[in-house]
């Protein structure tokens, strides 16, 4: 265990429920290799308490913190200034302070296109298509929009993809139906929805379509490898784990908060996956 200062450096998650969270873990890997005097807490904040809680860690000395389910709307009310990052994925991740000041940004989107890079995928190198049109979907369309491509997404009701495609112009709409047949068309397919994930049914997808070499992006983590990119695997495409979505969306936080850009490699990953490879 660290022992710190009084000059400790603070920042922590805040979400509700927080306890599933792996952020503690994974930014406490990155204080301890470092060294850094500071510490990363899970903050168990009710949403009627979000913004009461934000300006009292504020007014505490925290340097900031990312937040989770389901505040990150709320986190994109109470900032001062919100970065364009945070404004076309329309919700904060991760609250940055500064003087008396509150400045949000959303890494999610940066950190899904930095594990594809890392997986040795160029997001600009075709067409991508995206399953799902929550929170998570608006985050990584804006980010594969920002890289040039074109982005298709299909979404189990219709009127949200089309929502989506409202707020990002030039966003391609298909029907959930057509998800299948869609694949032959794209470079890239990701899947934002919860299918897949433990105790979730899988997602129903005919992989047969895929072109060769198309890339096949999960961000659902658990498990590390989802019956999605099992069958990518098994179909000679080339897999993306959610896992690395993760680690690379922290990485912006922990350079503002501590003032070390850390680093994503394979000792961090299997700490943070913990019980997920033993699966
Ligand atoms: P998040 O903000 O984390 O992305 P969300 O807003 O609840 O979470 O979005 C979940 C996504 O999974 C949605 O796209 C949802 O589709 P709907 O908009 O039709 O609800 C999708 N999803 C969840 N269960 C699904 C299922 N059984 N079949 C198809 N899509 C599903």
């Amino acid at each position: 265990m660290t022992i710190l200062s009084g000059k400790a450096r603070l920042a922590g998650i805040i979400g509700w429920p927080v306890e599933h969270s792996r952020s503690p873990r994974l930014h406490g890997f990155w204080l301890q290799r470092h060294g850094i005097d500071g510490a990363y807490v899970p903050l168990p904040i009710r949403p009627e308490a979000f913004a009461l809680a934000v300006r009292g860690l504020a007014a505490s000395g925290f340097a900031g913190a990312n937040v989770t389910a389901p505040h990150k709307l709320a986190a994109f009310e109470i900032c001062d200034t919100v970065e364009a990052s945070a404004r076309r994925a329309g919700a904060v991740n991760t609250l940055v302070f500064q003087d008396s000041r509150i400045i949000g940004r959303n890494t999610d989107g940066i950190g899904f296109v930095a594990n594809l890079r890392a997986h040795g995928v160029d997001p600009a190198a075709g067409p991508a298509l995206v399953l799902g049109a929550g929170g998570a979907a608006r985050a990584v369309i804006a980010a594969l929009q920002d890289t040039g491509v074109t982005v298709t997404v299909a979404n189990r009701t219709r009127t949200r993809a089309d929502a989506l495609a409202h707020d990002l112009p030039g966003l391609l709409v298909t029907d959930w139906s057509a998800r299948s047949a869609a694949i032959g068309d794209h470079a890239l397919l990701v899947n934002t929805t919860s299918l897949g994930m433990l105790g979730h049914p899988p997602l129903e997808l005919d992989l047969d379509p895929a072109p060769a070499g198309l890339a096949v992006a999960d961000i659902v983590y658990a498990p590390l490898e989802t019956p999605l990119l099992a069958a990518a695997r098994a179909h000679g495409l080339r897999p993306v784990e959610g896992l690395g979505m993760l680690l690379h969306q922290a990485v912006s936080g922990f350079a503002a908060w501590f003032g070390v850009t850390p680093v994503v490699d394979d000792e961090l990953r299997r700490f943070v996956a913990g019980d997920l490879l033993a699966r």
